[in-house]
């Protein structure tokens, strides 16, 4: 089984690039088969992975779309033909493994400048979706970054999504970003493509700022929107803000190899666990290794604890309150 996850909102800097690198590392690092599609200006993700890039050639994502402008709309390439032009444009990028990866490996259709201009001649919204289909055989799971504007590589991006993963800074016009993504979901659900929303991840969050409170109290009291119940979609931690995050796209390596305190990437640890088990992959979630191996007091930012005067409280009891026993 192969899913395919969409991060996306409908506005800039909520920490979606920073979300998707940090997700295919740890992903890899359990194990898992990624595929990283990059469709987001400037193409951070693909740089905040570069100490994984090897010394390849490939040809542009864009011109590989290109191929398929003659499509008819709704048509979805034919997977071998789709296939065999990957391989020959050398892509997706096979990233360097690592050894602790043990079977793992991120491989990564990289952002380039045109794929805007590209998918506004394709005809077929469903050009993307025949390529990742393609790679499916490979690939346990896939991750998109979406491009945060409206427009035709949005809609080639939708088009191949299985599941939307929001993340969101607390800043009040990210509400609007997220009301925004869900409208233009529910419009992709009438047009006939079952996209469902994931889970919603508050990013950036420093736990002494009121707002991160109040956002988190308005999501939680939202009534249904667009057809998604939100307060079940919440996810109960929150990525801090750290300022090794900052401009992460410039360093190109890792959070943990910039810092050694597990709290500051211990909350992208419990995504990955989440988003493999949401993936049907609970076989994969069990093993931690490397920096995804956090001391039982790493301190996590428990948003349902946001009322106390310390919503950081130590993973051991994190897990004792939000996880089945099971997966504890
Ligand atoms: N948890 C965090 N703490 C501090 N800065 C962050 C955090 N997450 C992201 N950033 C920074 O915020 C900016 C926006 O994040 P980015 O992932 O690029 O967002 P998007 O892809 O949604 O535009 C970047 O400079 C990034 O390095
Ligand atoms: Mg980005």
């Amino acid at each position: 089984m192969h899913t395919v996850y969409g991060v996306g909102i409908r506005k800039g800097g909520q920490g979606k690039s920073t979300t998707v690198s940090t997700l295919a590392r740890l992903c890899a690092l359990y194990g898992a088969r990624v595929l990283v599609v990059d469709l987001a200006q400037p193409g951070s993700t693909s740089a905040s992975l570069r100490d994984l890039w090897p010394e390849t050639e490939h040809a542009d994502l864009a011109s590989v779309l290109l191929a398929w402008r003659a499509l008819p709309p709704g048509a979805t390439p034919d997977a071998k033909q789709a296939g065999e032009l990957l391989g020959e444009s050398g892509l997706p990028v096979d990233l360097t493994s690592q050894p602790s990866w043990s079977g793992g490996c991120i491989r990564l259709l990289p952002w380039d400048d045109v794929l805007g201009d590209a998918a506004a001649f394709l005809q077929s919204e469903r050009v993307l979706k025949g390529f990742i289909d393609a790679l499916s055989k490979d690939t346990d799971i896939t991750l998109i970054d979406f491009p945060a504007e409206s427009g035709p590589l949005l809609v080639t991006a939708l088009a191949a999504t299985d599941k939307v993963i929001i993340p969101l800074a607390p800043e009040a016009p990210s509400l609007e970003g997220v009301d925004a993504m869900l409208r233009l979901m529910s419009r992709v659900r009438s047009a006939g493509h079952p996209i469902e929303l994931a889970g919603i991840l508050m990013t950036r969050c420093d736990p002494k700022n009121r707002r991160v409170f109040d956002i988190w109290q308005t999501l939680m009291q939202a009534d249904e929107v667009e057809g998604e119940i939100l307060s079940r979609k919440v996810l109960p931690f929150a990525v801090r803000q750290v300022e090794f995050y900052e401009q992460a796209f410039r360093y190109g390596d890792p959070i943990w190899e910039r810092t050694g305190n597990p709290s500051h990437w211990a909350a992208y640890v419990l995504l990955t666990e989440w988003l493999l088990r949401d993936a049907g992959l609970d076989e994969r979630a069990i093993i931690r290794r490397g920096p995804a191996i956090l001391p039982p007091e790493t301190r996590i930012l428990d948003l349902s604890a946001l009322v106390l005067d310390d919503p950081e409280i130590p993973l051991a009891d994190f897990e004792r309150a939000h996880l089945p026993k099971s997966h504890r």
